[in-house]
């Protein structure tokens, strides 16, 4: 009763952002992301009658405390499913920096919930496995494709028809990704503790929410178009509505540091520059920038040189689940 998985992360086009219900984690939008080759996870899961407990290695390293928590209530939920009570072992491996804002839950559940679900028996197709998924993070569900995926937020109350669907291909548009890594000194909000409080008592949520579904269906055309500008202006105005609504909270809070500016700036300034550029921005300081192959040497040495940047990692759209 063994199974590895690989998932890797992907960084949201339309962000989600908020939540109508905590504890199965249903979105109160509908979110678009783009799969990346340059960050996952390998995950083997290993299921035996004659465990007494979980364990969950990462990295090589036993792990404790609330990471182990929310491994173990999540195999709770494929247990359940399955019908079995057994424990497992878990011996994870994340390509991508944990807990820095580079959506290690999401490679780390998808890869959880692909070879938990084989390793204990049962046979899943993609939309069931995204479901499971979604409840171990939400963002996670939409790793289970590769190239674009859309979670549908549904309207189940017990979140059946809360799931990731594909909406083009890895091999469809060779979109690139620039991760702009920055020294953040200040201590980070969870994503989750983020969405909560914006949620709760930011009066710019409803716009937010207003603002969906025109953003999600001219980007999809500018998706399926392969058009490049309409893509980038989309998303980066939906980071920016996301992150607006973060200063309307109660207390107010940013996720942006000095150095996050100083990269939007430079991208607007390549822009400017006629080589086409845009940024988005997830739960934390780093800027990822979208850009096209044949401006790769520009856009690395531009963002390179910024003070203050310590990395830049450059990624094509990735593929979804597999299994080793
Ligand atoms: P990130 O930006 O890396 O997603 P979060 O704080 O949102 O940061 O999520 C990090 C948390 O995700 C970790 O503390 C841990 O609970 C979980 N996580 C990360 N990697 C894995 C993994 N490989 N397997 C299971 N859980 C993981
Ligand atoms: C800003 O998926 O990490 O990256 O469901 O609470 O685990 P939980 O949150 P998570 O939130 C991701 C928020 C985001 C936007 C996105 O990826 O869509």
């Amino acid at each position: 009763m063994k199974a590895t998985a690989k998932a890797h992360t992907n960084i949201a086009l339309i962000k989600y952002w908020g939540k109508r219900e905590e504890s199965i984690i249903l979105p109160t939008n509908n979110s678009l992301s783009l799969t990346l080759d340059g960050f996952y996870t390998t995950t083997s899961v290993k299921f035996n009658k004659d465990f007494t407990e979980d364990e969950f290695f990462l990295d090589g390293k036993k792990v404790t405390g609330v990471p182990y928590d929310r491994v173990s209530g999540f195999l709770d939920l494929i247990r359940d499913l399955a019908g079995k009570k057994v424990y497992a072992s878990v011996e994870s491996v994340n390509e991508v920096p944990t807990a820095a804002g580079f959506a290690s839950s999401a490679s780390g559940f998808a890869a959880l919930a692909a070879a938990g679900a084989k390793a204990i028996g049962l046979e899943l197709n993609d939309q069931e496995l995204s479901r499971l998924t979604r409840q171990g993070s939400g963002s996670a569900c939409r790793s289970i494709y590769g190239g674009f995926a859309e979670w549908r937020m549904g309207f189940m109350e017990d979140g059946s028809d809360s799931y990731a669907v594909p909406v083009a291909p890895v091999e469809h548009w060779d979109l690139r990704v620039a991760a702009v890594v920055l020294d953040a000194k200040m201590k980070k909000v969870s994503s989750r503790d983020g969405m909560r409080r914006t949620v709760e008592s930011s009066p710019f949520f409803a716009g937010w929410l207003d603002s969906i579904s025109v953003d999600l269906r001219e980007i999809k055309s500018g998706i399926e178009a392969r058009d490049f500008e309409k893509v980038g202006k989309i998303a980066e105005a939906n980071c920016l509505k996301m992150h607006a609504t973060t200063l309307g909270a109660k207390p107010p809070f940013t996720y942006w540091i000095d150095t996050t500016l100083t990269v939007m700036q430079r991208v607007r300034e390549l822009r400017e520059n006629g080589i086409p550029a845009y940024f988005t921005i997830d739960a934390g300081p780093n800027v990822k920038v979208l850009y096209l192959p044949e401006n790769e040497k520009q856009i690395h040495e531009s963002l390179q040189r910024i003070p203050g940047v310590l990395d830049v990692r450059l990624s094509k759209p990735g593929h979804g689940i597999s299994y080793l």
